[in-house]
């Protein structure tokens, strides 16, 4: 019993070292996790905004891609406030995947909120609140300031400590820049932040006059052969030139709705972090209007319009289209990009149909981009940046298999089979997948309409309402 228990246990030992190894091989090579639409960098366009046919993870789609492009245009000038576009096309044509990559290419300054129409419906507050919270969280405000700032490079810390043991400590720091040197007297507090932040001579720092916040920006350049062993993230600077003492802009950039949260609880800004930020008052937000747009005519903030992006819009309902309909008319209001893949179908909660399920009034304000499926070079290629994207390596015909396989279900499902036949691949200790890999996982995982098929046959084996296939199909939520 003892015997095979330890033969089994030594086996087991050899396993997960086996595997431990392979793992350690594969976390030097990527860290982060992969999403959908990791592989999307930004909308692929050249200078005169047409879609180069494969570039920043983005293929073919050129006309949608095109007016994406247009309308980032827009949003960077940040001038027209309250448009709407709305991406309309079939489940898997890349809507989601372009709005992603409007939000790649604005860059991180403009603000892009990214929520699905069904967060909207929370217990917690009424649908009207949760979408002006969406809509204030898509503006920026840049508040600019005036710092006074240190910056030089240390070349002595002195530091006296009490003979007594007690009392505060003082000190003497000596900075420079190329063309200056000075000595300032430290007290207790600034001692306490340059140990804190472990400042050493040869340090180039920042010292902010105001709040006294010490930061350090690097090691300077003359002091690069003092030690031979540095640790791997020592930044190197050069010695700051000038004065010690400079004036310089301090910009911060924080939404309305962080304003609005600050303003109205206790707690302050904690709500954030606990997300306990409940319903506003609508007063409270004039007041936030009122100064933003006082500080603005000052020069001392600036407004940033973002992007408030809805995907899936049509589970929105008949009053939040209203909403959005008068929402639109501030002058606050950011960009609105929605995406639905419904086409003529009725409005949530009511008895009319309408286009994309959203009424027509709305949908008379809207700029409409179309999206169309892809054809098989398309899919083809999107798939072989899917693998590159999931480090898989596959063979050209297998790489064809899959793409006639998505062609004719769908793009999503080819996607999915492009991991699990990586791992099928890898129990088989080859390199890269092949045919047989791909027919085996198109085998062992059905696609919706092969799955359609099989419950056809056997319906009457299942529980549930009887003959629902027949009739009326819920359409499935993409
Ligand atoms: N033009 C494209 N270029 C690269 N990847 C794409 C493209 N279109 C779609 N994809 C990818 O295909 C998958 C399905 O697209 P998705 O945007 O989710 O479809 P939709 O939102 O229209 O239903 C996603 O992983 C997406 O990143
Ligand atoms: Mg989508």
């Amino acid at each position: 019993m003892l015997e095979t228990f330890s033969v089994e246990f030594s086996g087991v030992l050899f396993v997960v070292s086996s595997i431990k190894a392979k793992v350690e091989v594969k976390d030097l090579t990527r860290v982060e996790r992969i999403g959908a639409h990791s592989h999307i960098r930004g909308l692929g366009l050249n200078d005169l905004l047409e879609a180069r046919l494969n570039s920043e993870g983005m293929v073919g789609q050129e006309e949608a891609r095109r007016a994406a492009g247009m309308i980032c245009e827009m949003i960077k000038e940040g001038k027209i406030a309250g448009r709407a576009v709305l991406i309309a096309g079939q489940p898997g044509t890349g809507k989601t995947a372009i709005a992603m990559a409007m939000a790649q290419s604005l860059g991180h300054d403009t603000p892009f909120t990214s929520i699905s129409a069904s967060e909207i419906f929370s217990l917690e507050m009424s649908r009207t609140e949760a979408l002006t919270h969406a809509f204030r969280r898509s503006i920026g405000v840049r508040i600019k300031e005036e710092a006074e700032v240190i910056e030089g490079e240390v070349v002595e810390i002195q530091i006296d400590r009490p003979v007594c043991g007690s009392g505060s400590k003082v000190g003497k720091l000596t900075m420079k820049t190329t063309e200056m040197e000075t000595i300032y007297d430290l007290g207790a507090k600034m001692i306490e932040s340059l140990t804190k932040e472990k400042v050493q001579e040869g340090d180039v720092i920042h010292i902010d006059k105001l709040t006294g916040r010490i930061s350090k920006l690097g090691r300077s350049f003359s002091r690069a052969r003092d030690f031979d062993a540095t640790a791997a993230n020592t930044r190197f600077v050069s010695c700051p030139e000038g004065e010690l003492q400079k004036h310089k802009e301090v910009v911060h950039t924080v939404s309305l709705h962080e304003i609005d949260v600050i303003n109205s609880r206790h707690q302050g800004f904690l709500a954030l972090f606990s997300g306990e930020t409940g319903e506003i008052k609508p007063e409270v937000r004039d007041q936030i209007d009122a100064k933003i747009a006082e500080w603005c005519l000052e020069k001392k903030a600036e407004l940033v319009p973002g992007v408030l992006f809805i995907d899936e819009v049509h589970m929105l309902d008949l009053e939040c289209f209203s909403f959005l309909n008068r929402a639109l008319e501030n002058k606050m209001a950011p960009i609105l990009v929605m995406a639905t893949n419904r086409g003529i179908t009725k409005v949530r909660g009511t008895n009319y149909k309408s286009p994309h399920g959203m009424p027509l009034d709305l949908l008379d304000r809207l700029l409409i981009i179309t999206t169309r499926p892809y054809t098989n070079d398309e899919i083809r290629l999107i798939l072989s940046i899917r693998c590159e994207e999931e480090d898989v390596k596959m063979e050209s015909a297998a790489l064809d298999v899959l793409a006639k396989i998505s062609a004719e279900t769908s793009l999503r499902y080819g996607i999915q089979l492009i991991t699990t036949a990586s791992i099928i691949c890898y129990r088989r200790n080859d390199e890269a997948v092949s045919v047989s890999d791909v027919e085996r996982v198109y085998s062992l995982f059905v696609d919706e309409a092969r799955s359609t098929q099989f419950l056809r046959e056997y319906q009457n084996d299942f529980l549930g309402d009887e003959n629902v296939l027949d009739g009326d199909m819920v359409m499935a939520t993409q």
